[in-house]
């Protein structure tokens, strides 16, 4: 049950969540960029019941079209706008045109999906603690480590995230290589983000990594690669 209070709404954070909207998952499908390889990796490591996401915004519903029997999921981000958005989206007021390639490809009814039920929680999560006394069977985040400016902060959140986890849980991640015009557009890069870190990360937790690797995208101003992976806590 959603009890968020939408009332006050931020109309230029709006408009900034409705753009990133309509260029990437409102838009028709776009094959090339890793999203494919995303949805794949969604798909096999996935397990049934709960799942948290983290840096969610209002893309939540394109991604549980290929994940399977999820019970219920919390969607944390620092925008209250994305999950305005993301009602919208519940509510049919907005389709993300995106969503048909993950409906043809996982046999899944759009309705179905909608059905799940979705919880919201407004958090920085780069910068606060996170209460792990509730575990969740599945921890993801698409899109939100990769906001780190650093290799020490963003293993430091990977921690923060992993601690999440259930004991035979899996965390997903998708993190987009920024090019180096991105890169001068935000002010720092992310050329840390490399398949090492993670096995790095194996290394130091009582972890398996069940897959981790660089996909290259093509055609994108913003973005050279994308790395992705699953991680199991054993
Ligand atoms: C690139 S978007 C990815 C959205 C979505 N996961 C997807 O796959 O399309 C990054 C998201 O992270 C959120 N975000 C950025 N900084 C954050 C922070 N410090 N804490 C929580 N969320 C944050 C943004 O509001 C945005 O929704």
């Amino acid at each position: 049950m959603n009890i968020m209070d939408f009332s006050k709404i931020d109309k230029e954070e709006y408009k900034k969540q409705l753009k990133y909207f309509y260029d990437y998952y409102g838009a028709s499908f776009r094959e090339g960029q890793g999203t494919e390889q995303i949805l794949e990796l969604i798909n096999k490591y996935a397990c049934n019941g709960t799942l948290i996401d983290f840096g969610s915004g209002s893309n939540i519903y394109f991604w549980l079209l290929a994940f399977n029997n999820i019970e219920e999921v919390l969607c944390v981000d620092i925008s209250k706008e994305a999950f305005f958005l993301n009602e919208q989206i519940r509510k049919k007021e907005l389709y993300p045109q995106s969503c048909e390639y993950a409906i043809k490809k996982y046999g899944k009814k759009f309705d179905d999906v909608l059905k799940t039920n979705v919880n919201y929680l407004i958090c920085d999560v780069l910068h606060s603690s996170i209460n792990s006394t509730i575990k969740y069977n599945n921890v993801s985040q698409f899109g939100l480590l990769g906001l780190c400016k650093s290799e020490e902060e963003y293993i430091s959140n990977l921690e923060k995230l992993y601690n999440l986890l259930e004991k035979g849980g899996i965390l997903l991640g998708a993190n987009w290589c920024f090019s180096e015009s991105y890169s001068r557009k935000m002010g720092f890069n992310n050329n840390y983000l490399s398949e090492k870190i993670i096995q790095n990360f194996e290394k130091k937790r009582n972890c398996k990594i069940l897959t981790v690797k660089k996909v290259p995208i093509y055609n994108d101003t913003n973005y050279d690669s994308v790395l992705i992976y699953a991680i199991k806590y054993e």
